[in-house]
């Protein structure tokens, strides 16, 4: 029994054995093509009198090595595991070789000491039979290598016989191409030799691309073996370095030209003939026999898997803009542009794929690190292919977009960007991990951004064409609904990144944390990204209802956002962004104290509708009001497509260091249902606001003297006491801690300055007996007040509702006496046009909050309101 297992045991390992036999054989055999190339070329180095004693002597190891391997090849030899003369035909074959070799081998080693002699003369008879009588040995030596081929097929090797064989004969190639152009350099044959030295060039190029990218008509595979693939890379550059010497002998106008180029050159092809030569020489080793013991990964530096990451991830964003450019065909949007575009962005894929696959030392891209990156980029490049073959019927041709082809597009993008997706996620752990290894110092760019947060920047450039290309999809009527949705989810997607990049975000498992960012410029930046997302989003929008013709104007915002984000991206490596430092402006001024008195507020109206929700009155009403306040809040904070961001460093530190903890808490209170420390909260973040607000009067006056600090300010104070005396009112009839003294105190503030509004006093002016429609809207504010206040003593749980509808009255009502302040008094035109801007401002803000919908409402008022100053200035 033992003898059986035995049997069974060592079968697979003979197995082995033999394949790596095979595959040793006929890689030694394909060396002896090499060896005739070399052993001439060294010839004819010594000949040119170039390093001649060095090439004489590597001539005479050539020889050797040739003999010794001959020998070999016919009979056999164990140690090395070469298989001798395994059939008839090879052993045939070798004897032919055998019948030429012997004689050219007395060629050379006769003639290397004197083909040149001390005055300089050159043998050129020699140099003749040398040229004719090295092809017949490398032909014959090029069948032996064949049969070979043949004989390990039918043998069963597990061996790629054709690719070895075609790896192999790269280094004769080499060799050969040196030797041709050698040739020419002596004037030997040189109308014959410049015409090999062409083929040859191009039969190592289209080899190289063969054993790479896979000939698979011709039984070549895909190159899909780590270590070898890298070795390919080295070999890649290195042909990169050397073909150009050889395309200018090929290139001069005449044979004699060509042979004085040789001549200059022959020093370079030699020298740069010999890193090609030896990497080659590594590489066929691995086509022999890839272990996969490379550990490339290893060496992989922060900024190396950083560089990696930006160009896989950007495959993403160069796929939607592909699609954005072929619907714009489609859809008939700037068709020749669009064309061109189309063109360009197909060519970039497919080169950066191939570069991601194989890497590219000219451009310092690395091969893929690891194995399964490398399978994983291989079926991108499969997956590639597919798509292009979908697209690139529009290049030239509108009918080329098809509904077929359209919907093919999106089911295989799919594809596409899910395996992108994988393999940058796969190199952002390898990243992570190598970085955690690695010191602090190391781990963090100049800012002390993340990895993880560039590329959730970079990320944005993708979402952004993605939202052009799902309007593009909804105008050319490729399912609107569905796609529509996927437009606003992909918007949200964007905004919530958005935000993410300025608040920051805390780490998961799987992520490190998003630092929250504080730097005015970069806030700013942000801010103009934002404006331009949201005039692109709103021309997306608008695709269903006003079709192509707002799909025209998408581009431009589209480019907008990508340069903003690159110019993220450049903050992020160097830690800092250009930033004017202007004085801003009435308008941006007025929006920015604004911002605050609409935040200020609404602490007043989350309270209220909070302690209602607690109450398990209307909860949705509290969800709407918290979304406002985040709203407000970020809009102070980081401004957003109407309003400013913060005008300076100071305030953007104070906003983050005192509004937005009392903000967080308020946050935090809600999710504990702890309705006490809500209101705490709340009210610490209206305090802060009153700071902020000061700190902006101050500065709006400093900078610009006529600005109209008392009117806008009362105006602004009495929205939030409206809003804080119903929340006051609220808490006495739901018996959440206060005293009834503090609501009438406010009561009475409220009144005080509703008094100075009409008589005037506290710095504001009187209204005057002329303007009877303020003094009747004064009236009608008024009396909704006196019904609001009314309700607010009584403080009955019943009349919740009738309070919040008072409420709203009240907002409304001081919303049109604020529009008739804006029309200035007979006499008072002294305070034009400020005073118009600044009640047109104020009562867009009442309306704001009293229905929630007044944003767009604001920002229509806002155009008016510009009209309107201009008008002033033109007239003064
Ligand atoms: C080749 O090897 C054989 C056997 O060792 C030897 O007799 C012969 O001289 C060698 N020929 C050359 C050219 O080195
Ligand atoms: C040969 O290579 C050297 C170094 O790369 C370069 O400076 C020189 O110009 C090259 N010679 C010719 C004739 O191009
Ligand atoms: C997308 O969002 C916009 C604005 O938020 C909204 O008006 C529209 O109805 C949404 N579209 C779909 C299909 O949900």
């Amino acid at each position: 029994m033992v003898w059986w297992w035995r049997l069974v045991l060592s079968l697979p390992l003979l197995r082995h054995a033999e394949a790596q036999n095979w595959g040793k054989t006929i890689d030694v055999a394909g060396r002896q093509r090499m060896l005739t190339q070399r052993m001439s070329k060294e010839f004819l180095q010594v000949s040119l009198d170039i390093d001649p004693e060095a090439n004489a002597n590597r001539m005479r190891g050539s020889i050797n090595l040739f003999n010794v391997t001959l020998l070999a090849l016919i009979n056999g030899d164990d140690e090395q595991g070469i298989i001798g003369s395994p059939n008839q035909l090879v052993a045939d074959g070798l004897q032919v070789v055998l019948g030429l070799w012997i004689p050219f081998a007395q060629l050379l080693l006769n003639h290397v000491a004197t083909v040149r002699d001390s005055s300089g003369f050159v043998d050129m008879a020699v140099l003749t039979q040398v040229a004719n009588e090295n092809v017949p040995l490398l032909v014959t030596s090029n069948i032996v290598v064949g049969r070979l081929v043949d004989a390990a097929k039918s043998a069963g090797a597990p061996t790629n016989g054709l690719v070895v064989d075609t790896a192999g004969r790269q280094r004769m190639l080499i060799q050969r191409m040196c030797k041709e152009s050698m040739l020419i350099s002596q004037g030997v044959n040189v109308g014959t030799n410049l015409r090999l030295l062409k083929n040859n060039r191009l039969l190592f190029a289209n080899s190289h691309v063969g054993i790479v990218e896979g000939a698979t008509w011709a039984g070549v595979p895909v190159l899909s073996k780590l270590c070898t693939m890298h070795q390919m890379r080295e070999v890649t550059y290195n042909f990169q370095q050397f073909s150009p010497d050889i395309n200018r002998i090929l290139n001069a106008e005449t044979p004699s030209d060509s042979q004085q180029i040789a001549i200059a050159l022959s020093v370079n092809i030699s020298d740069k003939s010999v890193p090609l030569f030896a990497s080659m020489v590594a590489a066929v080793q691995l086509y022999v026999n890839d272990q996969g013991s490379c550990d490339p990964a290893a060496d992989m530096t922060q900024a190396g898997w950083q560089d990696l990451l930006m160009k896989t991830l950007e495959l993403r964003k160069l796929l939607e803009q592909a699609r954005q450019f072929y619907l714009q065909v489609g859809n008939g949007i700037d068709v020749a542009n669009s064309q061109v575009g189309l063109v360009v962005t197909l060519n970039s894929i497919l080169e950066r794929v191939d570069n991601l696959v194989q890497g590219n030392k000219a451009l310092d891209i690395p091969a893929p690190p690891t194995q399964s990156a490398l399978t994983s980029l291989l079926s991108v490049k499969l997956q590639w292919e597919e798509l292009q073959g979908s697209f690139s019927p529009a290049m030239t041709n509108r009918d080329g977009v098809t509904n077929v082809e359209v919907a093919n597009i999106n089911s295989d993008s799919v594809g596409f960007k899910s395996a992108v997706q994988q393999i940058v996620w796969q190199y952002e752990t390898s990243a992570i991990g190598e970085l955690t290894a690695a010191s602090d110092a190391t781990t963090e760019a100049a800012t002390g951004a993340s990895i993880h947060t560039i590329i959730v920047a970079e990320g944005q450039k993708a979402n952004v064409v993605e939202v052009a290309v799902l309007a593009n999809l909804v105008a050319y009527a490729e399912r609107p609904d569905e796609n529509s949705i996927l437009m606003n989810t992909t918007r949200d997607t964007f905004v919530e990144i958005h935000f993410s990049l300025l608040e920051g975000q805390a780490a998961t498992d799987v992520y490190p944390a998003i630092a929250a960012e504080n730097d005015v410029c970069f806030i700013r930046k942000m801010r103009t990204i934002y404006s331009s997302f949201v005039t692109l989003e709103n021309l997306a929008q608008e695709v269903r209802s006003a079709g192509t013709s707002s799909l025209a104007e998408i581009p431009q915002f589209v480019d907008q956002v990508i340069a903003g984000y690159e110019e993220v991206k450049g903050y992020y490596n160097q830690g800092s962004i250009p930033c004017s430092n202007r004085a801003y402006n009435l308008p941006e001024w007025e929006g920015l104290v604004f911002a605050v008195g609409r935040l200020r507020a609404l602490t007043q109206e989350a309270s209220a509708d909070f302690i209602l929700s607690t109450q398990g009155v209307n909860v949705e009403r509290s969800i709407a009001s918290m979304i406002r306040f985040t709203a407000a809040f970020r809009s102070l904070a980081y401004g957003d497509d109407q309003l400013p961001s913060p005008p300076t460093q100071q305030a953007v530190n104070k906003i983050l260091n005192t509004v937005k903890p009392a903000y967080d808490h308020v946050f935090n209170a809600a999710a504990a249902s702890n309705v006490q420390n809500f209101l705490i909260q709340a009210d610490a973040v209206a305090s802060k606001c009153a700071e902020i607000k000061s700190m902006y009067f101050n500065e709006a006056q400093s900078s610009l003297s006529e600005f109209p600090v008392q009117r806008l300010e009362a105006a602004l104070d009495q929205m939030y006491r409206v809003n804080r005396v119903v929340k006051l009112a609220l808490m006495n009839i739901y018996q959440l801690t206060t005293t009834s003294n503090t609501l009438s105190q406010s009561i009475s503030e409220f009144e005080r300055v509703h008094k100075d509004m009409k008589e005037g006093g506290g710095g504001l002016p009187e209204i005057v007996s002329q303007r009877e429609d303020l003094l009747a809207q004064w009236d009608a504010v008024d009396s909704a007040w006196q019904r609001l206040r009314s309700l607010l003593l009584t403080q009955s749980a019943g009349d919740v509702q009738n309070l919040l509808d008072a409420k709203m009255a009240t907002l409304q009502e001081i919303d049109v006496l604020a529009e008739l302040f804006s029309v200035p008094d007979p006499g008072v035109l002294e305070t034009f046009p400020w005073m118009f801007v600044a009640y047109g401002l104020m009562g867009a803000f009442l309306l704001f909050c009293a229905c929630g919908a007044a944003y767009i409402h604001w920002a229509s008022r806002r155009k008016r309101t510009d009209a309107q100053q201009q008008g002033g200035w033109s007239q003064a």
